[in-house]
């Protein structure tokens, strides 16, 4: 099968087009033909070797799989061939997504929901599981309550939009002017220009001085630190987002507040409720850019760019046929 491997760590001309052996499912495993995959900011931190100790060179990486089984090892009760499939890979642990084939374990995986194409199933595997711990496992966002998504256009924003306005928030963001419209057409209720705007001075303005009862960080540093400005009393931030700095959160104290910190997990249960909200109309992915296999280089580098015009997620077509 064609893999696109990275031999060492580094820039996004590290990976290279390589014809490879086909996996072989195991006991409690299934073979899957890999139509789409997407790039997420995990896959050039991996690249330029961030986690270089948790990744063994030469590696096939990627995060997110949407497919059709081929093949079902001995044990597997869920699956059969033919099935449309989708699922993150066990991360830093084993071969990620970037190949034509690919095996996981039964349990990681979920049924394609059947509304979406391969693109938009294999943008929301990774960032739809992170929303779901992040806001609904962890924050426990209740109906009627208001929270504050920080990069509401991103990979990750666009989707926490969705959920949150599903689960009946209110959904203040920060998006940059040209996203506005974006992120109002995925149903936010207050969009803030974070390049024109001190967020922390709009969210008090806009909610009479209370603050917001959940702050979603998806960007980090400052955005961290300066959450518990915005935060009603018990609220809670979750970030996704490496802390690499030391943060003063002191002023977490004074609001009773409670931080919760995020790495996403696989598992078949977060798929199959992110395919009912999509299912009943509530969560679409948005595909904002897709690139080939061949051309994954091109993607990482898009993606890496700050301000690069991507609203949502950049997916990649494996199965050549899904690029026009
Ligand atoms: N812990 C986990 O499990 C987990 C899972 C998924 C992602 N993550 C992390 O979460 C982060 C976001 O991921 P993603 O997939 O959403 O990335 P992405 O698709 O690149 O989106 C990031 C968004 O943030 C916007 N942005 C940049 N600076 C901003 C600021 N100061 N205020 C508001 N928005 C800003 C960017 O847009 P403009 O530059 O155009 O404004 C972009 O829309 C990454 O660091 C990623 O590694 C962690």
């Amino acid at each position: 099968m064609k893999a696109m491997i990275l031999k060492s760590f580094g820039g996004p001309e590290s990976f290279e087009l390589c014809d490879v052996p086909k996996p072989v499912p195991g006991t409690g495993q299934v073979l899957v033909r890999v139509y789409a995959t997407s790039i997420n900011p995990l896959d050039y931190q991996v690249r330029r070797g961030d986690y270089s100790e948790l990744v063994q060179l030469p590696a096939i990486t990627g995060h997110d799989i949407s497919g059709v089984v081929e093949e079902v090892g001995p044990g597997v009760t869920t699956f059969a061939p033919g099935d449309e499939v989708w699922y993150t890979p066990q991360i830093f642990d084993g071969p990620g997504s970037y190949a034509e084939y690919h095996v996981a374990a039964e349990s990681i995986i979920g049924k394609k929901p059947s509304s979406l194409s391969h693109l938009e199933a294999a943008s929301l595997s990774l960032v739809g599981g992170t929303v779901w711990e992040a806001l609904i496992v962890r924050a426990a966002l209740r109906v009627g309550e208001s929270i504050l998504i920080h990069g509401g256009a991103g990979g990750v924003g666009h989707v926490a939009i969705q959920v949150a306005k599903a689960m009946g928030a209110k959904v203040f963001t920060t998006v940059r002017e040209a996203n506005s419209e974006f992120a109002r057409s995925l149903g936010a209720d207050v969009v803030i220009d974070y390049e024109k705007e001190d967020y922390v001075d709009a969210i008090m303005r806009e909610t009479g001085g209370r603050g917001v009862d959940v702050v979603f960080d998806t960007i980090g540093g400052n955005t961290l630190s300066r959450s518990p400005d915005t935060l009603a009393q018990l609220g809670r931030v979750v970030t996704i987002v490496d802390v690499a700095q030391p943060q003063n959160v002191v002023n977490a104290w004074g609001k009773n507040a409670s931080y919760h910190f995020v790495f996403t997990r696989q598992n078949r249960g977060k798929l199959d409720e992110l395919s009912a909200l999509v299912a009943r109309g509530q969560l679409r992915p948005h595909v904002g850019a897709v690139y080939s296999l061949a051309d994954i280089a091109l993607a990482h580098a898009r993606l890496e760019s700050p301000n690069n015009g991507v609203r949502g997620k950049i997916a990649i077509a494996v199965e050549p046929s899904l690029i026009s």
